[in-house]
């Protein structure tokens, strides 16, 4: 997803739901300066150790001015927003004309590969999480499930047209890991 953004070194980038900074530490390295937001003062800390700047909010709700950011990414954020059209046009909205956003999410595949996904993330990913115990018991029960549920009301033809309606054009997806995955890049109009 950030070799899809080519960032110029310098450029400054918005990583939102930055978790413990995967995407953070990428952008960095492609040269970008970063801010990542995320919800949980836990998680930030872990993203911004290595320089980048740390930020407390909302996806939903961005203490940034209009067009402020070069490039805007978000990883496994959508899943988890109430009003899925409200959050990309906040997510647009730092975004300068032009600017350039990345996503990356979770797919759920079709054809052959469904039947193995869905053994590996009702049954896998559960006895993984019972295996490791802790938060990771729930994480192992609920993932599945959520990922299923976010597919059959996100259909990635729909994410792409709330994408075009957030105010974004040249908007393309890619389904790596045989559907598994969803990577989505568009530039703001
Ligand atoms: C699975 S982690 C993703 C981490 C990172 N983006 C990555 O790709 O490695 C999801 C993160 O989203 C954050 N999050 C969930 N809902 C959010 C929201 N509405 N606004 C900001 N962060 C949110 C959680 O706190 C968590 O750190």
């Amino acid at each position: 997803m950030v070799a899809g953004l080519e960032i110029e070194p310098g450029e400054q980038a918005l990583d939102v739901a930055a978790g413990t900074g995967s995407i953070t530490r990428r952008l960095q390295r492609a040269g970008a300066r970063v801010v990542s937001v995320d919800q949980s003062a836990a998680m930030l800390a872990a993203a911004t150790g290595r320089g980048a700047i740390a930020v407390r909010a909302g996806g939903e709700r961005l203490p940034f001015a209009d067009g402020a950011f070069d490039v805007v990414t978000f990883g496994y954020l959508l899943r988890y927003v109430d009003d899925l059209p409200a959050a990309l046009r906040e997510l647009a909205r730092v975004l300068r004309p032009g600017g350039r956003m990345g996503m990356v999410e979770f797919g759920r595949p079709t054809g052959v590969s469904w039947a193995p996904w869905w053994l590996y993330t009702r049954v896998g990913l559960r006895l993984a999480g019972l295996a490791v115990g802790g938060g990771w018991r729930e994480v192992g029960r609920f993932l599945g499930a959520n990922i299923d549920a976010f597919a059959a009301t996100w259909p990635p033809h729909r994410l792409v047209e709330a994408w075009r309606e957030a105010g974004l054009e040249d908007v393309r997806a890619a389904r790596p890991s045989l559907g598994g995955g969803l990577v989505m890049w568009g530039r703001r109009l």
